[in-house]
């Protein structure tokens, strides 16, 4: 079972290190690697749930994907497949015997001073997770603070790579919202757009028209932000893609983010101005349900988001399915079928 440090922090008893999985202790990385110095290297955020199946990696051939498209970003290759990495990613689950777990698989430059002969090496690791925002209150509602740090542009920093030395950016902005009061901080982009939260996507909901930032405003291509939005449309509401400004915040009736790390968050205000539908309000409610019931492998209809740590069948005959914007269990749902016919 996973150890206990000196600091009373669990860690894991295994990582895996290009290709093995070695003792915690010795996952350790060379003081003069260009990941170290320069913050050159890619990486992933990925959760794994507790299913009545036992653990499940949430869109996992995705998050490799999105890995793969970073190195490309960055001029490189993956050291490994991406099949080698998704086994990676199982085996250390299952090794460290964890359930509910945060996944990080990160790839960084080893030392040398030409960066396109420099090494490359891989690790996955994990731990256990709980909440990620430990202000949140008893609905998990947090408070956002539009930051004055904008967030990095495309044209210095590529936003659709997920690489560790752009992570300073948003470093920056969190620590200036905790330190204001906050939970979250929004970042704008340098047109004075919203473009992402520190590690979520911005959602506003407005006469139930649920409305997102474009990539091109600055937003990561959140897998959790897809994920949202499939969900959301496959509940009857409208999405759009769209720009919006700080004072569309301001005037929602309702504020979200998504994130692997955050799940849907809902916002309890926005520079102290709370959302008009309180938090969380009925849009937002529906999604964190919806999505709760889907990484936890109870609806059928994305059953193929779910890779069991202990394999099986993917898809469950007896859980819900979506019709008409209702989770309907599987037995009613011939009734529906039946009464369509
Ligand atoms: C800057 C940023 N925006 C948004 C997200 C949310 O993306 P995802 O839902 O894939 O975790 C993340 C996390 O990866 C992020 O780092």
């Amino acid at each position: 079972m996973p150890e206990t440090d000196q600091a009373g922090e669990q860690h894991p008893d295994v990582v895996w290190m290009d290709g093995e999985l070695v003792p915690f202790a010795e996952a350790n990385v060379h003081v003069l690697s260009n990941g170290l110095l320069y913050g050159a290297g890619v990486f992933e955020g990925v959760r794994c749930h507790a299913t009545d199946r036992g653990p499940a990696v949430f869109r996992l051939d995705d998050h490799l994907r999105r890995l793969n498209d970073s190195m490309r970003i960055y001029l490189a290759a993956l050291p490994h497949p991406v099949e080698v990495l998704a086994h990676g990613v199982i085996d250390t689950v299952r090794a460290n015997g964890y359930s509910d777990c945060y996944v990080r698989p990160i790839v960084w430059m080893g030392p040398g001073l030409d960066p396109l002969a420099a090494t490359l090496h891989t690790a996955i690791a994990c731990w256990p997770w709980e909440n990620y925002h430990a202000g949140a209150d008893t609905a998990g509602a947090i408070r956002v603070k539009v930051s004055s740090f904008s967030r990095v542009d495309a044209n210095a920093m590529p936003t659709a790579a997920k690489a560790t030395g752009q992570y300073l950016n948003t470093f920056l902005a969190k620590v200036d919202a905790l330190l204001a009061g906050y939970d979250e901080a929004v970042l704008l982009n340098s047109g004075g757009m919203v473009a992402d939260g520190t590690a979520e996507n911005v959602f506003a909901v407005r006469d139930g028209v649920i409305t997102t930032p474009p990539t091109v405003d600055g937003a990561l291509g959140g897998i959790t932000r897809d994920t949202v939005i499939v969900l959301a449309r496959a509940l009857g509401y409208e999405v759009r893609e769209a720009s919006l400004r700080r004072s569309d915040l301001y005037v929602a009736d309702e504020v979200f983010l998504t994130g692997t790390a955050a799940g849907v968050a809902p916002v309890r205000d926005v520079d102290g101005r709370p959302p008009a539908a309180g938090a969380p309000g009925p849009a937002t409610q529906a999604l964190r349900r919806l999505y709760a019931d889907v990484v936890g492998g109870r609806v059928s209809d994305w059953a193929h988001w779910l890779h069991y740590v202990d394999g099986g069948p993917v898809g469950r005959g007896d859980c819900q399915h979506v019709v008409d914007g209702a989770l309907i269990a599987a037995p009613l749902l011939g009734a529906v079928i039946d009464e369509r016919v």
